[in-house]
């Protein structure tokens, strides 16, 4: 009895980290409602996000997505309420927060705090189950990140980029070869078609769990520099597609580093880059049980902070016990 009713809590899921507004409404591993309101197409005007922009349009987008909320009849149901606290940009966190104090003080339901990578990693539950140890790459526009996991609440990061998250770099490369922004599906899609000769921009792996992606990026830079200083032709879907094979292969690189030192019984990627074609193939034959999240959990939701809060809820409890 008491089994059940941990697990059938409705909670109420808020992320507003970055660029996506999205609000979920879960129950038993399932998403009952949900409404995702992506800034993508506002700030590609702009190259990039603008956090100024992107805060004031969670504030509008949370209002056009509460007015179709109070039309459905699951505000009465919630029994919690869950946001991203961190990390994220920190105008777009505020406003995600204040809308969910104000949901939980006006339904007088807890709050519950939710680390926004944890969430990438949970999204997996989605449609996996978690065979503890487990370890977890995290892709991200802001993060690239290898993490152990012992159990739902028990998480030891063991490296990450000292500079330019995986999707960032992905968006940056796109941006010098004029591709639509956000790069990472641009280049995506070229690198697919591609089937020609690579260009080296190989790089050395660095001493730890730990990524750079500053030297990937300025070979690059470096490639198209000297082409044009010298009128030479430049072969956007080859360049992509030699970005992609390096930047991927390094990052596995470090991973495999992480599986021979730490045995486990599952591995799991997420984030955004996490849609990607090409690492989501290597991605798989790293592991026999290698857990690669659906498409639409690659990218930031609220389902994946709203489950997130039910499987660490529940653990706690399990612990207590
Ligand atoms: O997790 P996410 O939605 O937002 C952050 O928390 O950052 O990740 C967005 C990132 C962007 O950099 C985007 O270019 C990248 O994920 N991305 C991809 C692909 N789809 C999205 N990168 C490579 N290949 C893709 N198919
Ligand atoms: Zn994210």
């Amino acid at each position: 009895m008491k089994q059940n009713q941990i697990k059938n809590k409705y909670i109420l899921g808020v992320e507003t980290s970055h660029d996506d507004t999205s609000v979920a409404i879960y129950v038993n591993r399932t998403i009952v409602w949900e409404k995702n309101l992506s800034q993508t197409k506002f700030h590609a005007q702009y190259g990039g996000t603008v956090p100024e922009f992107a805060a004031r349009n969670h504030v509008d987008n949370l209002s056009l997505i509460t007015n179709e909320l109070v039309k459905t009849n699951y505000l009465a149901k919630i029994d919690q309420i869950a946001f991203t606290a961190m990390p994220g940009l920190v105008g777009s966190l505020q406003m995600g927060y204040l809308f969910s104090q104000a949901l939980a003080m006006t339904l007088e339901k807890p709050l519950f705090a939710i680390n926004h990578l944890h969430g990438h990693i949970f999204a997996i539950e989605f449609s996996h189950q978690i065979n503890f140890p487990a370890l977890a790459l995290i892709v991200s526009g802001g993060h690239s990140q290898i993490w152990y996991l012992s159990s739902y609440t028990d998480l030891k990061l063991l490296g990450q980029t000292k500079d330019d998250a995986l999707g960032e770099a992905y968006d940056k490369v796109g941006r010098m070869l004029n591709l639509k922004f956000p790069g990472g599906p641009e280049i995506d899609k070229l690198a697919a078609s591609y089937k020609g000769q690579l260009i080296d921009f190989s790089l050395n792996n660095i001493d730890n769990f730990d990524f750079s992606f500053s030297g990937l990026k300025t070979k690059i830079l470096n490639y198209l520099n000297y082409q044009k200083q010298l009128s030479l032709s430049i072969n956007v879907t080859q360049v992509a597609a030699s970005f992609q094979f390096y930047a991927i292969e390094y990052v596995l690189k470090i991973f495999k580093k992480a599986l021979e030192q730490y045995q486990v019984n599952s591995i799991i990627l997420g984030g955004g880059v996490a849609a990607n074609s090409y690492l989501r193939g290597q991605f798989q034959i790293l592991h026999s049980n290698a857990l690669i999240p659906e498409l639409k959990y690659t990218t930031d939701n609220a389902a994946m902070i709203a489950i997130t809060c039910d499987l660490q809820n529940n653990q706690k409890a399990n612990n207590v016990k």
